[in-house]
């Protein structure tokens, strides 16, 4: 029999908790490197790591970024208007999210029972900019812009490959060829893409009067973006920082009572 062995195995189970949490993203940046592919730009983000936090100024610019630029092409059908208040929100009030919804009008039918218009209440999806697929299309050669809901767990590379697409618009190389309504993107695989740079220095003016260059809008919109794909983050690593500390609390209880009951045995 051999209680001391309580210790370590509870420490083992700290650290794997600890290794659960961190995220994937060098696993996602040695793959990259092993398809060839340029390696993605390494930014650095509020929400990384076991404790990372989304940062609510940077999830308000970045949503105006998508309001003003990326919603005139993407749609994004997995949110409602709701979402954005609340504890797991973007930091807005019920008031400021009836407003923001307020901006877009939804169809209905009218007393007379025909298809009208009504202003979208907080309750409503995302308003798509396109009716449907086949419309996204009709503009880009037939590819659609895709929904960005969920865009950043969709694509290897996470919110650095997004990042690295909305940054990496470059003239192509020479001899490259770059068919007519398509565009040069260092990270976008086979590097011909369909969606025109979409950001650029002062593309918007920030509320906030942060300073609206390329590389701060990409970093807010992904952000953005990266709160929109995984809500509940938040939560998640605060119950996983619990159990950690649980664990590590059990650890020292279990030791206490090991050398308690094995002092006189062992002298
Ligand atoms: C003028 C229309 C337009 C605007 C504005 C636009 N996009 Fe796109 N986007 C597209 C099209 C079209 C595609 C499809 C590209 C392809 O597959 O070649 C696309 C593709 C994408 C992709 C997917 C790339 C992949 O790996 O498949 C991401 C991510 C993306 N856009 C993000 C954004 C963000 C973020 C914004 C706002 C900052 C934005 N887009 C603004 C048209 C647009």
């Amino acid at each position: 029999m051999r209680p001391h062995l309580a210790m370590p195995a509870l420490l083992i189970g700290a650290v794997i908790a600890v290794a659960a949490l961190a995220q994937p993203a060098q696993l996602a940046r040695a793959q990259a490197a092993e398809e060839g592919a340029p390696a993605l730009p390494d930014v650095s983000w509020s929400f990384e790591g076991p404790f990372g936090t989304f940062d609510r100024a940077a999830l308000q610019r970045g949503f105006q970024i998508y309001s003003q630029v990326c919603s005139t092409c993407h749609s994004m059908n997995l949110l409602t208007y709701d979402d954005l208040a609340g504890p797991d929100g973007l930091g807005y009030t019920e008031a400021e999210v009836k407003a923001i919804a307020a901006q877009k009008q939804v169809p209905t039918i009218n007393k007379e029972g025909q298809p009208a218009m009504r202003p979208a209440l907080p309750s409503d999806h995302f308003v798509p900019p396109f009716p449907n697929e086949k419309a996204a299309g009709a503009g880009f050669g037939g590819t659609a812009p895709p929904d960005l809901s969920d865009i950043i767990k969709a694509r290897d590379g996470h919110e650095r490959y997004v990042y690295g697409i909305l940054t990496g618009f470059r003239e192509p190389p020479k001899g490259f060829h770059v068919p007519s309504g398509r565009y040069y993107n260092l990270y976008f695989p086979g590097h011909v893409i369909a969606m025109p740079p979409p950001l650029q220095d002062n593309v918007v003016t920030y509320s906030d009067g942060t300073k609206a260059t390329l590389d701060q809008e990409a970093h807010d919109v992904v952000t953005f973006l990266t709160w929109a794909s995984d809500p509940t983050m938040e939560q998640r690593k605060q119950t996983g920082a619990k159990v950690i500390l649980f664990l590590l609390a059990m650890t020292g209880v279990l030791y206490g009572a090991k050398r308690r009951v094995w002092s006189d045995v062992e002298h």
